[in-house]
């Protein structure tokens, strides 16, 4: 499958924009479980530049800053910075894109992307460019979920739209959303880019979702691949698929497991 990054972009930005306000009462509360592990990963103490790239509502930036870290945010959706400013507004948070930053070399001492990664039309682009940007001796880090046997959410999504829908409808294709929960396929990307001491971890994450249909609904409402390929669907098929979902959340009590892997690397030289 021919992926063309800058369609793939233009459909992740339009997606952002409009679910920016609905991302935090749907994803926060798994996303942000990762986040104390992933500046561990990046080494954020008192005194760390960090940069959190594809900040989204600015968890990691937040939370580094309560660590005495100086922290800037940056995504490339106008309506998530806004979020990022609104509900923290000590923190700076620009608009930016992840493949082409518009900071210095050598600037940071961490950078991090929670949840970032698994949405670049160019990850490579974006891996260089945080190590264009940190100091010598300064870490990447970053987060993606675990593969769908694992991170049972996605799995039963994923599972459902399988059984009763229609896999072809056209959406742009992207670079697989799991390709870096792979850890040979993250080390590889890093070392590629020059990063050394590259460690993988991962990280065991808990969704508690308040009812059973509430899985359907963030992935329908606040998310952009899985949300495209749901709305496209028809409405009879969107109700099986609805339904499935939900009988499958609540076999598990609408406690999901959700791991995140964590990559990080120092730059070398
Ligand atoms: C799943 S959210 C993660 C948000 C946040 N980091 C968190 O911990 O929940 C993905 C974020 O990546 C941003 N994003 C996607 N592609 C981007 C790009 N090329 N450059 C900057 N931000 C991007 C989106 O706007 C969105 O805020």
């Amino acid at each position: 499958m021919t992926i063309d990054p800058t369609a793939f972009r233009e459909f992740e930005h339009r997606g952002w924009q409009e679910i920016a306000s609905r991302y935090d009462s749907g994803f926060a509360n798994v996303t942000s479980q990762s986040v104390s592990a992933l500046l561990d990963a990046a080494r954020v103490t008192k005194g760390t530049r960090l940069l959190d790239v594809a900040c989204g509502p600015g968890y990691a930036a937040a939370a580094a800053s309560a660590r005495g870290a100086i922290a800037i945010g940056v995504d490339f959706s106008s309506e998530m910075v806004e979020e990022a400013r609104g509900r923290y507004p000590g923190i700076e948070c620009q608009e930016g894109d992840a493949e082409q930053l518009s900071f210095s070399d050598s600037t940071f001492d961490a950078v991090v992307l929670n949840f970032g990664m698994l949405h670049l039309g160019r990850p490579e682009q974006a891996v260089q460019e945080a190590y264009r940007v940190l100091r010598r001796g300064g870490r990447l880090a970053f987060t993606v979920w675990d593969t769908p046997d694992k991170a049972i959410g996605f799995g039963i999504v994923l599972s459902a739209i399988q059984k009763y829908g229609d896999l072809s409808v056209p959406i742009p294709p992207g670079p697989p959303f799991f390709r870096f929960s792979d850890p040979d396929e993250s080390k590889r990307v890093l070392r590629a880019a020059g990063f050394i001491d590259i460690a993988v971890a991962h990280i065991p994450q808990l969704w508690r979702l308040p009812l059973p249909e509430a899985l359907f609904d963030v992935m329908y409402n606040g998310s952009v691949r899985n949300a495209a390929l749901l709305r496209a669907q028809r409405p009879d098929v969107l109700e099986a698929i609805r339904r499935e979902i939900r009988e499958a959340v609540a076999r598990h009590r609408s406690e999901l497991p959700m791991p995140a892997v964590l990559s990080s690397g120092e730059k070398g030289t």
